[in-house]
């Protein structure tokens, strides 16, 4: 199953992508992880990302595509993937279409979360995670048991650099003026299925689960 997981920034991809994971055992593919790791390893790859990443603007579209490209030619991407924040341009979608071509591969769905944008800017401004392993948390939807220690580790929990205020809302305007254009792409390909990402983490995984058992 070749899944793309759409959504503007907080919808709740990479949760929802986790779920998938685990449930239909096939990697869970987030640029944005990606690119952090660079950031972290100090890289040379990671050091141009961060100019972009802290303004909430996007990669060049040159670097992602050279991600994507070496990522799915990985012997674990044989039965299937989940792309979290990949596509966010036209120039990206085509650019995966050839890849996939290449390989004698096509994508399955795509999978639009929905969520206004009032509850967008609630859930990045609360989200920490664990600096240790990863784990995500919301301060107010799914708190630690103890102020700033992961449950799953007892690592620390930190805040994103761009999940301070200012650039959330730059994210935003960049989802809108770049990616959202997307959906009428996908919706022309016949492959875009809309999700309400507004309710619980388990009852937006069973709507997407409803959709995936039906392909
Ligand atoms: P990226 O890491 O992809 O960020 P994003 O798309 O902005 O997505 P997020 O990770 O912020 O949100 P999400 O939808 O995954 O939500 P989550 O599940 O975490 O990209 C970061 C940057 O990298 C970009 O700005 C860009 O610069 C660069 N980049 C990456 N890919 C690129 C590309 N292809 N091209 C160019 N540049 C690229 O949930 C958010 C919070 O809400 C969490 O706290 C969670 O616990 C909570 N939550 C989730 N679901 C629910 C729910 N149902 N109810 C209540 N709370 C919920």
């Amino acid at each position: 199953m070749n899944i793309v997981l759409f959504g503007p920034p907080g919808a709740g991809k990479g949760t929802q992508a986790k779920e998938i994971s685990e449930n239909y055992h096939i990697p869970h593919i987030s640029t944005g992880d990606i690119l952090r790791d660079n950031v972290k390893n100090g890289t040379e790859l990671g050091n141009k990302a961060k100019e972009y990443m802290d303004k909430g603007e996007l990669v060049p579209d040159e670097v992602l595509i050279g991600i994507i490209k070496n990522r799915l030619i990985e012997p674990d991407c044989n039965n299937g993937y989940i792309l979290d924040g990949y596509p966010r341009t036209i120039n990206q979608a085509d650019a995966l279409d050839e890849i996939l071509e290449n390989l004698g591969k096509s994508l399955d769905v795509v999978l639009n979360i929905e969520v206004p944008d009032e509850e967008l800017v609630t859930r990045l401004s609360g989200r920490r995670i664990c600096s240790n392993c990863g784990a995500n948390y919301h301060l107010k939807f799914s708190p630690p048991s103890k102020d700033g220690i992961c449950d799953v580790c007892g690592g620390k929990l930190y805040q994103r650099d761009d999940d301070k205020e200012e650039v959330i809302k730059q994210r935003l305007e960049t989802y809108n003026n770049q990616t959202a254009p997307l959906i009428g792409y996908y919706k022309e390909k016949d492959i875009l299925v809309n999700i309400d990402g507004t309710g619980k983490v388990e009852d937006v995984f069973e709507d997407i689960r409803s959709v995936l058992d039906n392909l």
